[in-house]
């Protein structure tokens, strides 16, 4: 039997319409356009304002948007898996209200949970269904909706974050192209410098879990900065070495987009030039399980047949990861 790889065959996406900007946020909290600008790199990001949305509606309207485009039946899904650390409960899945809001009726699902990481987990997780030989059509979303846990009285977190889902059709092929390789890392050392501390089975929800806004993501922002640059650089440089791409052979770098500065210096290691890199974090922010997908959403029609694309995430556990695709279609 001949080798499968999984390759992607569309791509969906969706944004909510209100945009929060910096303006706006500076009379909100002590902070400036200047200051976000310089440390982060974030103009504005949309959020979900509506009362009763949550990410299901988003990764729903991703995945509408990804099936109108590809033409593909709803019916015709095999597998949804949606990589959020943002679902709608802690249970039902995300998947299960994704599957019912889009008609997804032959499909099964599940969430997968790997914060900013969560779509390049996700897609290696994907992709090993459709190696299987047993799934020929498998949709993976990266959805969040961080406003839900953003405290907007935190000058130091509330810049950061936009709500926002990416999807993509994942397909097998028996030719090179696809998810080639990953080199994928979990370590727990970072468990304490970003997480939700309260709200969870170790500290359920209680009026002093409230009171002391544990809901809200707590961040050690230089702790992970430091952890985020070496370790994107690290596993991005990696991946070319092993798979022999030279700078100039690489077509794009999409990095998980959390700060300006960790997508220039992990851009520097790896010794390629701006316009190799996929950078939208101005119009976004940091989507975490979503930003990876909506660079592919917004760069698709960019790509060409046998580009190669690097994917390199950061994110809360830590995690962290790198991922080798060389693309399918081209994109017009
Ligand atoms: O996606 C998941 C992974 N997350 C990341 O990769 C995020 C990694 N961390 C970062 O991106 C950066 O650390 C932040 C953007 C969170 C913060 O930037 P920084 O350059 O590390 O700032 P800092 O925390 O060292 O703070 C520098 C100063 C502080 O004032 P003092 O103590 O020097 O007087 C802060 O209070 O900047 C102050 N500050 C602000 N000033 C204006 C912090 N937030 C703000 C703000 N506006 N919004």
């Amino acid at each position: 039997m001949s080798k499968v790889n999984a390759k992607i065959t569309g791509v969906g996406g969706f944004i909510p319409e209100y945009i929060l900007t910096n303006e706006e946020l500076s009379r909100m909290v002590d902070t400036s356009d200047e200051w976000i600008m310089t440390r982060i790199g974030i103009k504005e990001r949309h959020l979900i304002k509506d009362e009763g949305r949550g990410t299901s509606y988003l990764a729903s309207k991703a995945v509408e948007n990804l099936l109108e485009k590809t033409g593909v039946n709803a019916e015709e899904i095999d597998l949804i898996v949606v990589a959020t650390i943002s679902p709608d409960h802690a249970f039902p899945s995300t998947a299960a209200i994704v599957i019912d809001a889009v008609g997804l009726t032959n499909a099964w699902g599940f969430d997968l949970s790997a914060a900013c990481s969560g779509f390049l987990f996700g897609i290696d997780t994907a992709a090993n269904f459709i190696k299987s030989g047993s799934y020929k059509k498998v949709i993976l979303v990266g959805a969040d909706t961080m406003s839900s846990i953003v405290d907007y009285t935190d000058r130091t977190t509330c810049p950061i974050f936009g709500d926002g889902a990416g999807a993509v059709l994942l397909e097998p092929t028996e030719e090179e192209f696809g998810l080639l390789d990953t080199d994928l890392h979990v370590d727990g050392v970072g468990i304490d410098h970003l997480y939700l501390k309260g709200g969870g089975s170790y500290h359920p929800p209680s009026h002093e879990t409230v009171d002391n806004k544990e809901h809200y993501i707590y961040q050690d922002g230089r702790t992970v900065f430091k952890h985020a640059v070496s370790k994107m650089a690290d596993v991005s440089l990696n991946m070319m070495k092993r798979n022999n791409i030279g700078a100039k052979d690489l077509t794009w770098l999409i990095p998980h987009q959390a700060n300006m500065r960790i997508i220039e210096s992990t851009a520097h290691h790896m010794g390629i030039k701006k316009e190799q890199v996929m950078i939208n974090i101005h119009r976004y922010g940091n989507t975490t399980a979503a930003t990876l997908p909506l660079c592919l959403w917004d760069w698709e029609k960019q790509l060409k047949k046998g580009d190669n694309i690097i994917l390199a995430t950061f994110g809360a556990g830590f995690t962290w990861g790198a991922g080798f695709l060389k693309w399918a279609y081209d994109g017009e």
